[in-house]
């Protein structure tokens, strides 16, 4: 009897929801105050070496959020700053162009691609014990989720949270919730004039080098247009739908 109430008491206490942690160290990067664990410190290095218009990218979603969360007291005081810090800074991993990178599958979307790879890093880091499965669920869902625009209405506001930050480095200057002197900083130190034409790059080979994974995803047009070959004509839901593949 003893070892059941063990049991359910373990049960109970993996399941549990941890409350976000509080009082992690910090670090100022471009003017705006950052989590500087040891956890995020090697998500910053797993993308250090990446295409640098990559690095930045993933460094200014990580700040802009940071920078939007501190301005606004609700987002201040309720956002796992650990967790939004690692799901932004890796939530691109899927886009790494180099050879036989680890984090690129060859028959998943790229945001599967960073999501599998960010909770895999996580669940091998010293400090994973700090990580439940409510949290590392999030930690997928901000990066799965982040190219299909809609589906963060209903979410969690941890995921609401990644996911808007992510969407702050679309083209379209200043968003709203970034105070300006924070924006300033950070676009002057990690300046944003190479993302169209790098996301651009890496969207067409997606579509020619896994044109499977692209089908009925954002990526599509890109193959349609610049990828000798591509035809996603017999692969579209659509096609499914009218009999026609
Ligand atoms: C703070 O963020 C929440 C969630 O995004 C939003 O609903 C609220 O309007 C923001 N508050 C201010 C003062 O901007
Ligand atoms: C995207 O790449 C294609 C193929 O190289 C090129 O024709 C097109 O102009 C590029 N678009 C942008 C916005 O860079
Ligand atoms: C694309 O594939 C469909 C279905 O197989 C085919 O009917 C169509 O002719 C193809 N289009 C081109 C441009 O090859």
């Amino acid at each position: 009897m003893k070892f059941i109430n063990v049991a359910t008491f373990l049960a109970a206490a993996a399941t549990a929801r941890c409350t976000p942690p509080k009082n992690l160290p910090t670090t100022t990067l471009y003017g705006v105050e950052v989590v500087d664990t040891q956890l995020v410190r090697d998500a910053r290095a797993i993308i250090k070496d990446f295409d640098d218009f990559l690095y930045k990218h993933s460094m200014r979603t990580w700040l802009f959020g940071a920078a939007a969360i501190a301005a606004n007291e609700t987002l201040k005081k309720t956002i796992d700053l650990e967790l939004h810090a690692v799901s932004t800074i890796l939530h691109d991993l899927g886009w790494d162009m180099t050879p036989n990178s680890p984090w690129v599958s060859p028959d998943h979307r790229f945001e599967i691609d960073g999501a599998i790879g960010a909770v895999g890093f996580v669940k091998g880091h010293k400090d994973a014990k700090h990580w439940d499965e409510y949290r590392l669920e999030k930690l997928h869902d901000g990066i799965a989720l982040h190219a299909s625009p809609g589906l963060n209405y209903g979410k969690n506001q941890d995921v609401q949270t990644i996911l808007s930050s992510i969407g702050f480095d679309n083209p379209g200057g200043r968003p709203e919730p970034i105070p300006e002197e924070d924006y300033n900083n950070i676009v002057k130190g990690l300046p944003n004039d190479d993302i169209i034409a790098g996301t651009n790059k890496t969207w067409i080979w997606f579509a020619a080098t896994k044109p499977e994974a692209t089908y009925n995803t954002v990526i599509e047009p890109w193959g349609e247009a610049f990828v000798p070959g591509y035809n996603a004509t017999g692969h579209r839901v659509f096609d499914l739908l009218n009999g026609s593949s």
